[in-house]
């Protein structure tokens, strides 16, 4: 996690004490480091230089006004995957001719958004959609701008959940019917063939898998060179893990590194759709243990964010490290570290080693991608606020939610 420092056994983010952030805004809080974004992606960014790139940050990673504008700032494009996507980046300030339309479920409502507002492309997951965005495209007589999304068949070897590079998978288009799909989209006349995209799954933990689909890519890109067809484009996705625990994922200089390697020589321009790595160690989850229940089998820190705040442990069995604001003195005892959500599945850690009392602030650390992102209000819980440090100064950029705005949709019946 980027940023964090401890003072005296106080815990900060850059030069701003977390106990602050817990007394003006309280807890659960989403904080996150401009400082840990901002170099994050420069760091990023500056692993490409020389060649011809875009990065176009994954939003659905974390989707706060305030992250987009600083991204769109730093000169970030967008891979988007619903029109509230699309909102969010025209909200944030983001530029629309560097934002990527991706998902494999696009509605018309959507196309016709994404075409207006004039994205960069649309990386397209099946022949039906192409056959969609062609006709809507062409009652507004407009030209789409498409990619196809190839499947290449490539094993992430990341959590099940979240790979989608296998043939088995719902995502993209199976590499032995793309090129055929590449001719069709050639004779299709609302559309315009930009580029060729993959995207095989996230937190990725090795160069290999990134190798293997580039190499498909690569070789598809020349089939289609052959028939004529000339990309201007490869997107090679997001997907660069980070270290939430004992993880070594390749550093972006490594991993930088070897996709130049492969792609010395050619002309098309690279995109990539980082999301985790940019965001994931710039943000944590601050939390207050409510509740220390003793017992004879399992102690239980009982915390007042849960599963509907960071769903990521209990949907992936991930883990996050957990750690006191506050050191304190003392044997640290093991606990379960859970919360108040009524269902079993509901923790954030097991197992901590944590020496605290009740009342004490943690910081579960790593949770600035899909924490906020992916949160609901199950049990009637209103989302957390989310602040955002920069040096010495905070900034609240979402507040927390109320109870009353949760129902406000909501009527009785006559
Ligand atoms: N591009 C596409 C088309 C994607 O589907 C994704 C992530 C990304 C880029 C960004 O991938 P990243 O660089 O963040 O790995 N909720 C899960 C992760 C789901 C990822 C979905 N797609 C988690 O919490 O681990």
């Amino acid at each position: 996690m980027n940023g964090l420092n401890d003072c005296q056994g106080r815990l900060f983010l850059e030069s701003v004490a977390l106990g602050e952030v817990a007394s003006r805004f309280g807890t659960p809080c989403y904080v996150y480091s401009r400082k840990a974004l901002t170099d994050t992606y420069a760091a990023f960014d500056a692993a490409f230089s020389g060649i011809d790139h875009l990065v176009c940050y994954a939003v659905k990673a974390n989707s706060n006004l305030a992250v987009l504008n600083l991204f769109a700032r730093l000169g970030s494009g967008f891979d988007i995957v619903s029109g509230g996507e699309l909102q969010r980046v025209l909200a944030a300030g983001g530029d629309p001719a560097k934002t990527v339309f991706s998902g494999v479920g696009k509605s018309s409502p959507e196309i016709l958004a994404a075409l207006e507002a004039g994205v960069l492309c649309f990386n397209v997951e099946s022949a039906s959609e192409l056959s969609r965005i062609d006709r809507v495209a062409g009652e507004i007589g407009r030209l789409a701008p498409v990619s196809l999304r190839v499947n290449p068949d490539v094993d992430a070897r990341t959590h099940p959940y979240i790979a989608t590079g296998l043939k088995d998978s719902k995502f993209g288009i199976p590499f032995e019917e793309a090129r055929s799909l590449y001719r069709r989209a050639a004779t299709l006349p609302h559309l315009r063939v930009v580029g060729i995209d993959c995207h095989i799954g996230s937190q990725l933990t090795e160069t290999a898998p990134f190798l293997a689909a580039l190499e498909r890519v690569l070789t598809l890109t020349d089939e289609l060179a052959a028939d004529g067809i000339v990309l201007e484009h490869m997107d090679l996705g997001g997907g660069l893990g980070i270290r939430y625990r004992e993880e070594v994922p390749p550093d972006i200089a490594e991993y930088a590194g070897a996709i130049r390697n492969a792609l010395a020589g050619r002309p098309q321009r690279l995109i990539l759709e980082p999301g985790r790595f940019l965001v994931g160690n710039a943000g944590l989850l601050l939390t207050r243990v409510e509740y220390l229940k003793h017992g004879s089998q399992r102690n239980f820190a009982i915390v007042d964010a849960a599963m509907n705040d960071l769903a990521r442990p209990a949907l992936y069995d991930a883990y996050h490290a957990i750690v006191p604001v506050l050191r304190r003195d003392g044997r640290p005892r093991r606990y379960e570290v859970v919360g108040p959500v009524c269902e079993s599945g509901d923790f954030l850690g097991h197992e901590r080693d944590l020496t605290v009392e009740e009342g004490d602030l943690l910081a579960v650390l790593s949770a600035g991608a899909y924490g906020m992102a992916m949160s609901s209000n199950y049990n009637t819980r209103p989302r957390a606020a989310e602040v955002m440090v920069d040096g010495g100064a905070l900034h609240l950029i979402r507040e927390r939610e109320t109870v009353v705005e949760l129902f406000s949709l909501e009527k009785p019946l006559p």
